[in-house]
């Protein structure tokens, strides 16, 4: 089967961009991603490109050149399903805030809406693709649905897990290091597979395109978060060792980096792991895990989100118990908000912990940000629901200048490591601040030499004084 006809249902991080490359890729291709949020897809469309809901370098180039041509974007979700030889699944798959397995099991809610809306449109054949991450074995209750609401069509289901970084997102989709495709053993299954294999081959080599039984490629992506999520807290565990000892983090990592077998790669420490996935997709582990009785694989996967909540509070507590255990009514500078440089995104920012922390303190805080508007950082305190919405308003002010948002603080915590920080006029910032003025480096990007013959009073995150 040759497709004609993509519809990928989810425009968000992942739907966006990765239809976008699939567009530019494959020009004969005709792909439209929808959403029932019609304000975002207005946003896709915007004629300023300024103004796309997801901010990935060269994201608007790739827009320009495929959106119209054979790219689109549309709330018209059933035209667009009953059009499709293809359709990917990629909504959003939070973890469960009610019920069983709350707080830690993946909500399935809209995949299954996605599911009954596909079942209820298709009147011809369709191969479905999961591309959202999703618990292992979850075709199997796609496929029921689909089999058991639809109009008598014939479904397969793939799992096409994405392992896309946000920041970078496009140059990971151009050249990623491996696709992974999970389909049924039988021959109707590894047709589809073939079909998928197909289109990432326009720009994929195929020896990077890997294909597997579905469940593997389930498990494959939650397997890859949590073992990248465990790197990040087994170098912040030890850390905290080198801030006891004079060892520094950095040197270790190096040292331990150069051997083959460990690698240079995710070993800088920092205030912790953030973004939608690492955390939700250990939880589901550890729910699917305790699921089948596996207790002690459940309690080994757990520790590594407990260590990473850990190196959050930490970081808090040192800047209160720096300046001299009180932040009642002191002005903290808040250089990111974003989980990671490059990316607009916030959810599970350190950030957002870090801050909690401090404003239960009393502290008075200024968020300079590049990508992240106001909004953003207001609801995602509001989310916690620690203090009233006015408290929030009241306690922290968002600043479009960073100069401004350091001025007459008594100290500036860096929370995301966007490169501008780094060129900063320190001595600048320096002169405007209360004395001693403290710097706490939460991503240890700053040059602590040359900020420590300003005057400043620094601590970094692995780096004994
Ligand atoms: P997102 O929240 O940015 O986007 C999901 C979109 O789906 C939203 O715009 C929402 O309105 C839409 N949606 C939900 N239900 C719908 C329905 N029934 N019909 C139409 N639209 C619907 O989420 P994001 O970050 O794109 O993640 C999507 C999936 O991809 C998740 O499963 C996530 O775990 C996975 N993933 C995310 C990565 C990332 O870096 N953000 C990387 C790899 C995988």
């Amino acid at each position: 089967m040759k497709i004609k006809t993509i519809c990928c249902i989810g425009a968000g991080y992942v739907g966006g961009p990765t239809m976008a490359v699939i567009a530019q890729k494959c020009p004969h291709i005709k792909v439209t991603v929808v959403d029932v949020n019609a304000s975002r897809i207005a946003a896709w469309n915007d004629n300023d490109l300024n103004n796309l809901p997801v901010f990935e370098p060269g994201l608007d180039s790739i827009i320009k050149e495929a959106r119209g041509r054979n790219l689109i974007f549309s709330t018209n979700i059933d035209q667009a399903i009953d059009e499709a030889d293809m359709i990917f699944i990629s909504v959003n798959t939070p973890t469960k805030t009610y019920g069983k397995g709350k707080g830690m099991a993946a909500d399935l809610k809209y995949i299954e809406l996605c599911a009954r809306q596909i079942a209820k449109v298709a009147k011809q054949d369709k191969i479905v693709v999961e591309k959202s991450t999703l618990p292992v074995r979850t075709a199997s209750a796609i496929k029921n649905i689909l089999d058991n609401t639809g109009n008598g069509v014939q479904f397969q289901i793939l799992s096409n897990p994405e392992f896309l970084a946000e920041g970078t997102a496009v140059q990971d989709l151009l050249n990623p290091d491996r696709v992974l495709i999970g389909g049924d053993t039988t021959k109707e299954g590894q047709a589809a597979i073939q079909t998928l294999v197909e289109i990432y081959a326009n720009w994929v080599p195929k020896e990077r395109i890997l294909t597997t039984n579905v469940w593997s490629s389930e498990l494959s992506k939650l397997t890859a978060n949590a073992f990248l999520a465990q790197r990040v807290s087994s170098i912040n565990a030890m850390s905290e060792i080198c801030e006891k000892t004079g060892a520094d983090i950095d040197e270790v990592a190096r040292a331990i980096g150069m051997d083959s077998r460990i690698g240079p790669k995710f070993l800088k420490a920092s205030v912790g792991f953030g973004g939608s996935c690492f955390q939700k997709d250990i939880l589901n582990l550890v729910y699917i895990a305790k699921t089948y009785g596996l207790n002690e694989v459940a309690d080994y996967w757990e520790q590594v989100i407990l260590m990473n909540d850990h190196q959050k509070n930490r970081f808090s507590d040192n800047i209160v118990s720096t300046l001299y255990n009180t932040v009642s009514g002191k002005k903290i500078a808040f250089l990111g908000w974003a989980f990671k440089k490059d990316t607009n995104d916030t959810r599970e920012s350190p950030a957002i912990k870090v801050a909690d922390n401090l404003l239960s303190e009393q502290a008075s805080i200024a968020v300079y940000d590049p990508k992240v508007v106001e909004e953003r950082i207001y609801a995602d305190l509001d989310y916690l629901n620690t203090r009233s919405e006015e408290a929030n308003r009241t306690l922290l002010h968002v600043s479009k200048d960073p100069y401004e948002a350091c001025k007459d603080s008594h100290a500036i915590a860096v929370l995301t490591e966007w490169d501008e920080f780094k060129i900063y006029d320190w001595q600048k910032i320096y002169d405007n601040m209360h004395k001693p003025a403290f710097i706490f480096d939460g991503r240890g990007i700053l040059d602590k030499k040359a900020l420590q013959k300003i005057g400043f009073v620094c601590y970094t995150i692995g780096k004994g004084s």
